[in-house]
């Protein structure tokens, strides 16, 4: 079965043939009639332990657009509250028909344990496990950046870019899919965060290692991606207060005015604005959070399109 649970799933090539596809996906989004008929008849649940806003409607979106029938499963509100466990939920949910599941869990390996069990058929699509990984997000991040800084008509990989990765990096998904895939696709990637906050894997995997804002802002990156400060999965004391960390840590708009005016902001949602980033820099023409939220759609689309139509491996 095809599934993708990681960015390790991907090399370099089929890494750029996803974000070609994506581009092709756009496209489609762009006209007035958003539907291809590929996944006609197919079935996709949404499986989400955890909360989302972005993730789960732009998968919800993306399999519509390709014609599939989406069910929606949130843990709230289902059996899980009456105790049913992963797996009975999982036979449950595939036993009225569902092929492919896009799976949401604050458990680092939710999705593997699903893909690699005796008792699932199904695709798996990680949609972010505990602290682990979201591949979906590093891809359409990693397609942000080469529209927004290589151009639109760039079918190439990134290159020649360097990209800070800023802020709680040790509980963030998002870090380490886009520290793998950015890499992956030539990519210097930077990190920076208070030193309780950048964890030991991370460190190995960056290019560069920085526990001084200020520093790694001034080194010129092409790309500032802020991520959010993940208090629901903090179980101890981390950081001494918000106070502290919004001011040693925050994009400011002194900070953010300090950057050159072809600096891209990112962020992944949903943000604290006043906590890691400011209002100046999130709502900047150099912002690229609300392309990154359109470009969710187009990326899941080309996933869904080459795991259920192709069904051909990623790899
Ligand atoms: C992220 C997530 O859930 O991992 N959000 C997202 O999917 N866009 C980041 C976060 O929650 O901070």
């Amino acid at each position: 079965m095809k599934h993708l649970l990681s960015i390790s799933d991907l090399h370099r090539d089929s890494a750029i043939s996803l974000l070609n596809l994506a581009v092709e996906m756009q496209q489609v989004n762009s006209r007035d009639v958003k539907k291809l008929p590929a996944l006609n008849g197919r079935t996709v649940a949404n499986l989400f332990f955890e909360d989302s806003t972005r993730t789960r409607f732009s998968f919800e979106l993306a399999a519509k657009r390709l014609s599939a029938d989406v069910v929606n499963f949130t843990a709230k509100g289902s059996s899980v509250s009456k105790g049913e466990s992963l797996k009975d939920t999982v036979q449950t949910i595939e036993a009225m028909g569902v092929e492919a599941l896009i799976v949401r869990h604050h458990h680092s390996g939710a999705a593997n344990t699903i893909a690699n069990s005796a008792w699932s058929k199904s695709a798996v699509i990680n949609a972010g496990d505990g602290t682990h990984e979201h591949p979906t997000q590093g891809l359409l991040d990693a397609l942000t950046i080469r529209q927004r800084l290589k151009g639109t008509s760039d079918k190439g990989d990134l290159s020649g870019l360097r990209v800070l990765i800023a802020g709680d990096i040790l509980h963030s998904r998002v870090a380490r899919s886009n520290l793998l895939l950015l890499r992956l696709l030539g990519a210097k990637v930077g990190i920076v965060g208070p030193a309780t906050l950048v964890p030991d894997d991370a460190r190995i995997l960056a290019d560069f290692v920085y526990f001084n804002f200020d520093e790694a802002l001034s080194d010129n990156f092409d790309v500032v991606m802020m991520l959010r400060m993940q208090r629901e999965r903090m179980n101890s004391a981390f950081i001494p207060n918000e106070t502290e960390y919004s001011t040693l840590w925050g994009l400011s708009e002194s900070r953010f005015n300090l950057l050159s005016t072809d600096t891209l902001i990112m962020h992944p949602g949903p943000m604290n604005r006043g906590l890691e980033i400011s209002s100046a820099a999130a709502d900047s023409p150099q912002s690229a959070i609300l392309d990154q939220v359109a470009n969710g759609v187009a990326v899941r689309m080309a996933v869904l399109y080459k795991l259920l139509a192709q069904e051909t491996s990623l790899k």
